[in-house]
């Protein structure tokens, strides 16, 4: 068996820098494809690993939301082949389960293993460093500039879209387009609130505009945040939940919104009431934000909830299918409908990781993107 070196960026353990190292890469085997990236969007999830809010195994690497050219693919891969540009889709879609065979590939069976630390195909690591096993970010590392992911992560794509772009249709740009689109089902006319405006909220407000919202209310304590969150498509702005609900009242003349898309950092319990408190009678408050996997406790008027008949839905992947929805989003891109480019805030080399993420915290970033050689 073919072994490679390169660096990654690894979590040892919880509260700790990423830690850029050499590590051995494996040939794919069965089933699997060697994708060698040409960028990796640096998505808030990765963060949550840091945090503990996503439980994990470590050591893992990092990464979900790449893309690039394959390099060789294992016995048996049918979907894609050398030479062929792939995004790498952090929802893995086998095409033949339940999920996949009715339109809801985001909720494919091969969900429950995104977090087992060990390829699929084998339940082997095809990753080391140190002479350790890793595991990686649901099951792909993008925090590497090669990636040995398993065929039902690869969704080929058509060459001419630039690869660093297309990086973003890995997590970023499907879910926060597809938890205004399909989650929040947005309709022309509807006034729309979108709460927290980074990789995610920046294209809620995009899918929201596309889907002839009238309104786009826009969330941000960052005041770059609000000023870019008018790029994409807000039409109003504000700077906390409190501020929204007067505002929305206004907007509305009372009625308050259609529908309010949480995409904050962090989903948490007491932004559950405040949130509710914007949405209008047989209105939805969709959930896209990553609570702390431990996070039971919400704040909730239950009298509220049903006399004035909302609902409050999650989602994952924004609920769209990575096969059918990074083609056809990066379709709306070549016709210039979708924004790209103006979501790639910042640029960084692999061993500026960190700095990368000190911008996302400090409210620097739509989306900082790693950019491999
Ligand atoms: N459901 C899914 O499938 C899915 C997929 C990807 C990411 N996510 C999650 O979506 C969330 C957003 O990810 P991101 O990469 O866009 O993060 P980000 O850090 O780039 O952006 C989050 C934004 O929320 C703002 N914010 C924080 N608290 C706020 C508050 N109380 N009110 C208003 N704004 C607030 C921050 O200022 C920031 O601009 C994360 O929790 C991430 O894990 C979920
Ligand atoms: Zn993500
Ligand atoms: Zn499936």
């Amino acid at each position: 068996m073919a072994t490679r070196t390169t660096k990654a960026a690894i979590l040892w353990n919880v509260n700790e820098p990423w830690s850029v190292e050499e590590v051995e890469i494996d040939d794919p085997v069965a089933g699997e494809v060697l994708v060698k990236l040409a960028a990796s969007g640096m998505c808030h999830s990765d963060e949550h690993l840091v945090t503990g809010d996503i439980p994990a195994p470590l050591p893992i690497i990092g990464g979900h939301e790449g893309a690039g050219v394959v390099e060789a693919v294992g016995a048996g891969v049918t979907n894609c082949a050398a030479g062929d540009h792939v995004v790498l889709s952090f929802i893995p879609s086998c095409g033949k389960c339940r999920w996949c065979s009715t339109g809801h590939q985001n909720l494919c069976d091969l969900g429950a293993h995104l977090l087992d630390g060990v390829w699929i195909s084998d339940g082997t690591h095809r990753i080391r460093a140190r002479g350790q096993g890793l595991g990686t970010m649901v099951l792909l590392g993008t925090f590497s500039p090669y990636v040995v992911a398993h065929e039902s992560s690869v969704v080929k794509i058509d060459p001419d879209i630039p690869l660093d772009k297309a990086a973003l249709l890995g997590c970023g740009v499907v879910t926060g387009w597809g938890s205004s689109v399909y989650a929040g089902e947005v309709e022309p006319g509807d006034t729309v609130v979108v709460v927290g405006v980074g990789g995610i909220g920046a294209n809620a407000i995009q899918g929201a505009k596309l889907a002839g919202a009238k309104r786009i209310v826009a969330v941000d304590p960052f005041e770059y945040k609000r000023e870019q969150a008018q790029v994409f498509g807000a039409t109003d702005v504000c700077a906390s939940l409190e501020d929204a609900f007067p505002l929305v009242g206004q907007i509305t003349w009372g009625v308050m919104a259609d529908k309010v898309i949480l995409t904050t950092s962090v989903a948490e319990g007491h932004l559950i009431a405040p949130a509710m408190q914007l949405v209008r009678k047989a209105g939805r408050l969709v959930v896209t934000s990553v609570a702390p996997w431990n996070q039971n406790e919400v704040s909730l008027n239950l009298f509220d909830l049903s006399m004035m008949q909302k609902e409050v839905r999650g989602t994952i992947f924004g609920s769209a299918n990575p096969r059918a929805d990074i083609p056809k989003l990066l379709g709306l891109y070549r016709e210039g409908k979708l924004l790209l480019d103006e979501l790639v805030t910042r640029t960084y080399g692999l061993e500026d990781i960190n700095q990368g993420y000190q911008d996302m915290r400090d409210g620097k970033n739509i989306r900082g993107v790693i950019v491999y050689d």
